[in-house]
């Protein structure tokens, strides 16, 4: 049907005779004279239709509205130099249209402009629900493209590596990832359950005992859980496992495989090794396991002042096993009024959100006077002022501003904060700059959290991770006691704040897998019924394995400098997990639900 790609015309094409296939980006009358821009895949191109070519053809190129599928033939030839355009590839050149035909209409109303000539922003929902028009556009249509350059790349390191991609089941049981699964009903098996894979790990594990050695997959994983600009219910990972590794090495080899990917994609060398923090220092620096390291700002415990001070949010804060840690604003004084702090304020409503109920601060004035508002300034002393002033290292015209309480809150408020007024004070550096990608891994996981609501405790990746053997002991009574507070060789790979992998070395040994699932609370009749294949698997000859899986639709997402998972994924779902171009989950027929066993029990809460 066509010759050539619309983008791919220059100079030496001209007098040379082109049949081009596309889509109409806009057309303009000129005096007699109709310009087309005509645009496919590769980019667009200037088509002149002119009257002297004949009447038939003209009257065509007149009738054309935006997004028409037509078909062109004609001769390239050079524009006049005031008329050419520097912005696009082909703005040397034109088409002069000899035939023009109309392969499909458009009827009805477009519900958004789909022109490159125009960057028009749509609601959401509109490019959504109209998602295959949202797809013509250049944003989407380049986002894609670099995902599929990304996932090359990944490819050819790995498989020059020695890595083989392998499918692992979509129809499985569930993998605990520590939300919830979607859960498929067994027609043939009745009142049976698949699940969809929170992620191939077991499958991935038993390749390394079937002998597989080095496993990688572009795996979809599907988690029905609460949804964020960076989570969807149906996702891609970069799935990845290996045998005879120790954490150093898998850890190395994943930094070379980021490298050369940032290297095809952006061109840039990101220096290594990538920096590494403990996850127990990253919380007390950064109140997160997942750091955005490229500005300071970093959190202070404080709460050694203030355990006998009179103002009682801190006190008691301390009093009842939490605490109080501040952050230093450099310069604060002038760049963030009070308003901002107090109750309405955007900060203080920032910090909200995280479940605080507020922030106090100090201002540090001339001398290491302080200067603050309510109980606070009533109950400092001069002592305190000046352990306080020492221990966060502020100067005169700094700002602090603290959370008390909980200690978990405290640090995902100061975290949030942090990274709110980043933004806000433009701390970060620009997208151009190398030290824009602060990569940093995160080692020395705990093994499992306590969970004071079940009051139990839970793994805190998930329960395959292997502890790390000074932590352990020698025997397994030793295990018993030692695993709840152990650390996992466990790590995870975190990009500008945001968590791009994890993984682990796993557990190969029988025993202690039985131990670490009796810590989360399975008995040894609920271990077998859930993870019997994997227990027997590991007395069979398993190898010492371990991997990582890297989030792609994320790594995309930085990768494009996108807000949200969604401009990276083709068909994306909303934050209530719902498709709104094919309008999936929908209900489905009576007769349906009879043949797959299942009634449902949901009633309409209106
Ligand atoms: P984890 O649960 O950390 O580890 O997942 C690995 C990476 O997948 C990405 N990710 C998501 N991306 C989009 N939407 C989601 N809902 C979502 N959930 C996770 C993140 C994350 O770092 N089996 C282990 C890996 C291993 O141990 O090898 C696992 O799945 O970028």
């Amino acid at each position: 049907m066509r010759s050539n790609c619309c983008g791919e015309l220059r100079k030496e094409n001209i007098s040379s005779t082109v049949q081009l296939c596309g889509w109409v980006d806009r057309c303009r009358d000129h005096g007699g004279v109709i310009f087309i821009d005509l645009r496919d895949s590769s980019g667009t191109v200037q088509i002149t239709v002119d009257p002297d070519q004949g009447n038939e053809l003209f009257a065509i190129a007149e009738s054309l509205r935006n997004e028409t599928v037509v078909q062109v033939s004609g001769q390239v030839r050079a524009r006049p130099a005031e008329a050419s355009n520097q912005k696009i590839d082909t703005g040397d050149i034109e088409v002069l249209a000899k035939d023009l035909k109309v392969l499909n209409h458009v009827k009805g109303n477009l519900p958004f402009t789909v022109s490159i000539h125009d960057e028009e922003s749509v609601r959401e929902e509109t490019r959504l629900k109209h998602r295959y028009l949202d797809l013509r556009r250049d944003k989407l249509s380049k986002n894609l493209r670099i995902r599929h350059k990304t996932i090359q790349a990944a490819r050819n390191f790995l498989e020059k590596e020695g890595f083989i991609e392998i499918e692992t089941p979509i129809l499985t049981k569930s993998t605990p990832e520590g939300a919830r699964d979607y859960l498929v009903p067994s027609r043939v098996s009745g009142g049976d359950w698949f699940a969809l894979p929170q992620s191939p790990q077991l499958f991935k594990q038993l390749l390394m005992i079937g002998g597989m050695e080095k496993y990688y997959q572009v795996a979809r994983c599907f988690r029905d859980e609460d949804l964020r600009a960076d989570r969807q219910p149906e996702f891609t990972q970069l799935d990845i496992e290996m045998s005879f590794m120790e954490q150093e090495e898998i850890i190395a080899m994943n930094e070379k495989l980021i490298v050369s990917i940032w290297k095809t994609i952006k061109g840039i060398d990101l220096p290594t090794p990538f920096p590494r923090i403990t996850w127990h220092e990253s919380m007390e620096r950064y109140g997160t396991d997942r750091p955005d390291i490229r500005y300071g700002i970093e959190i202070c415990d404080v709460s050694k002042i203030f355990k006998n001070i009179g103002f009682k949010v801190f006190s008691n804060a301390i009093s009842s096993g939490g605490s109080v840690k501040c952050i230093t604003i450099p310069k604060g004084n002038s760049a963030i009024s009070n308003v901002r702090i107090k109750p309405g304020g955007d900060i203080f409503s920032e910090a909200q959100k995280m479940g605080a109920g507020g922030l106090a601060f100090i201002r540090v004035r001339e001398s290491n006077e302080i200067d603050t508002i309510g109980a606070i300034k009533d109950n400092l002393n001069i002592d305190q002022i000046n352990a306080l002033i020492k221990q966060t290292n502020a100067k005169e015209g700094d700002l602090l501003l603290f959370g008390a309480g909980d200690t978990k809150i405290v640090n995902r408020t100061l975290d949030r904060i942090r990274q709110f007024l980043a933004m806000e004070l433009k701390y970060l550096p620009s997208q151009e700059s190398i030290n824009y990608w602060g990569f940093i891994w995160v080692v020395d996981f705990p093994m499992f959290d306590f969970n004071i609501d079940e009051n139990r405790w839970e793994a805190l990746h998930h329960p395959f991770c292997a502890p790390n053997n000074k932590d352990l002991g020698e025997t397994p009574d030793e295990w018993q006691n030692r695993l709840p507070k152990a650390r996992a060789q466990a790590y995870d790979l975190v990009l500008n704040g945001l968590e791009l992998g994890g993984g682990s070395i796993r557990i190969h040994d029988a025993a202690l897998q039985k131990q670490v699932l009796e810590t989360i609370g399975l008995s040894t009749k609920e271990a077998h019924e859930q993870f019997g294949f994997l227990l027997d698997s590991l007395d069979m000859g398993a190898p010492p394995h371990g991997g990582i899986a890297f989030g792609l639709d994320r790594i995309v997402m930085l990768l494009t400098g996108s807000e949200s998972i969604r401009e990276t994924i083709a068909f994306p779902k909303t934050q209530q997990a719902r498709c709104l171009m094919t309008e999936a989950p929908s209900e489905v027929s009576k007769q349906q639900m009879k043949e797959i066993h299942v009634a449902s029990t949901w009633t309409n809460p209106k």
